[in-house]
């Protein structure tokens, strides 16, 4: 029986969000936002082990005490330059462990999505197991799409139909997205669906919510603050 591997990358600086702490690390609901991240993916029963990728020079994860997911959680210190290094990296890491083999599924998780629920995890991996290519959570998108010129001027609509925003885990076999991930231009992709793509394989799109979205910019983190309480107090 293949296994289920959580791989969270987690060595970017956060840009965008323009904090000299990298957003992984900000605090969410009382904890670093990875946390929320870790313990969803250990939360599942179906995922046996969770890795971590962070950047060679992190000084922060050791800050916080990790130790109650000590069972499923492995930690390295091997992210790259772009978000596919630090997957690829830490793919590479996996084969180094025996007991993982390439046959096994990988669930790649943004450690910026810390709404993600154990349910929607459970679902993806419901429905994946039996695909041949494996894929991704994502949403149709809902707003109108406009076209801008430089003057952020609308030149035109584009259609939304048949448009999804992809979000993450996307889950594909070990073996298959090392494969894809070591044929692309790491520095032309923001995820890893758009690698198995580049092969000329359809990853399935498997309906998630926008709950799940990726804090990005500073307004974000009141966001996901106010849905991380109100499924606490459920
Ligand atoms: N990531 C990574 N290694 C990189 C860049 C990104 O592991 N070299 C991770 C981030 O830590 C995050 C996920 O990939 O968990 C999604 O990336 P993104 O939201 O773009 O985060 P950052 O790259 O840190 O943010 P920004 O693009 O604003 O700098
Ligand atoms: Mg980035």
């Amino acid at each position: 029986m293949p296994r289920f591997i959580a791989l969270i990358p987690a060595a970017g600086s956060g840009a965008r969000m323009g904090n000299q702490l990298p957003k992984q690390y900000l605090s969410l609901a009382g904890k670093p936002m990875i946390y929320h991240a870790v313990h969803t993916l250990c939360s599942s029963s179906h995922i046996s082990s969770v890795f971590v990728i962070l950047a060679p020079d992190d000084h922060e994860w050791l800050r916080y005490d990790w130790s109650s997911f000590s069972d499923k959680l492995v930690v390295r210190y091997c992210g790259g330059a772009t978000r596919a290094d630090s997957v690829l990296n830490g793919l590479k890491a996996m084969q180094s462990e025996v007991s993982i083999c390439n046959d096994d599924w990988v669930l790649v998780h943004d450690a910026a999505r810390p709404c993600l629920s154990v349910a929607q995890v459970d679902q993806l991996i419901d429905v994946l197991t039996p695909d041949e290519v494996g894929g991704l959570l994502a949403i149709p998108v809902a707003d109108t799409l406009k076209r801008a010129d430089p003057n952020h001027r609308a030149m035109g609509t584009a259609s939304r139909e048949g448009l999804w925003q992809a979000q993450t885990p996307q889950m594909f076999r070990l073996g298959v997205l090392m494969d894809a991930l070591n044929k692309v231009d790491s520095t032309r992709i923001t995820d890893d669906a758009s690698a198995i793509e580049a092969l000329g394989l359809y990853p399935r799109l498997v309906l998630s919510d926008a709950y799940n979205f990726k804090v990005t910019y500073p307004q974000d983190l009141a966001l996901a603050e106010l849905i991380l309480q109100k499924r606490e107090t459920r």
